[in-house]
């Protein structure tokens, strides 16, 4: 299958005029996810972990997320519907709901290559890569990632705080340094 960065973002913009667009991506990533390979020639190889934007607007934003082996973000919510889609490694979602003092942990699910997770609007997870190689995903939101006032809350004290995406950056370096310098393997 021949693949091209425009027909992955045409295919998540057709999905938004179905009756329900996050089922309507759902399906759109798991025919994408099916072949791994036309994914990656589509958006580009992988040299490191980070979240690389393929697509955003006030609608719709499709982003790359390559996690680090060994690394885990704090617990965030989206405030848009998120549909997660899987196409290498495995990422480690746990889930929460809100409490008198913060959060407390409300299950979770391993999300191994060739899964899709449908997340709704009041979704708060965590994601974390306890496998010793890249987990690759395609993250899609149903609204502009970066222009969303959204929450984070401190892992140890489950504080709420205003999500940091600077700071996420950050945990993406140091993982990277960590694994790199410990003499990992690249992704793939
Ligand atoms: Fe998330």
């Amino acid at each position: 299958m021949l693949l091209a960065l425009e027909d992955v973002i045409e295919r998540c913009q057709s999905a938004l005029a179905e009756h329900t667009p996050p089922l309507a991506v759902r399906d759109a990533l798991q025919e994408l996810i099916a072949d791994p390979a036309a994914l990656d020639q589509a958006v580009g190889p992988i040299d490191r972990g980070g979240i690389t934007p393929l697509h955003h607007a006030s609608d719709l934003t499709i982003l790359r997320v390559a996690w680090t082996p060994g690394m885990a973000i704090n617990p965030h919510d989206h405030r848009t519907w998120a549909v997660i889609g899987m196409y290498g490694g495995q990422e480690d979602n746990a889930f929460y709901r809100r409490a008198a003092d913060g959060l407390e942990p409300a299950g979770g699910r391993e999300l191994p290559a060739g899964d899709v997770l449908v997340l709704g609007e009041d979704a708060i997870h965590s994601v974390a890569n306890s496998r010793r190689e890249f987990a690759v995903a395609l993250h899609v939101y149903g609204g502009d990632f970066f222009a969303i006032d959204r929450s984070e809350w401190d892992p140890d004290t489950y504080q709420e705080r205003p999500r940091d995406l600077e700071g996420t950056g950050r945990l993406f370096e140091e993982a990277n340094e960590r694994w790199f310098s410990a003499g990992g393997a690249p992704p793939r």
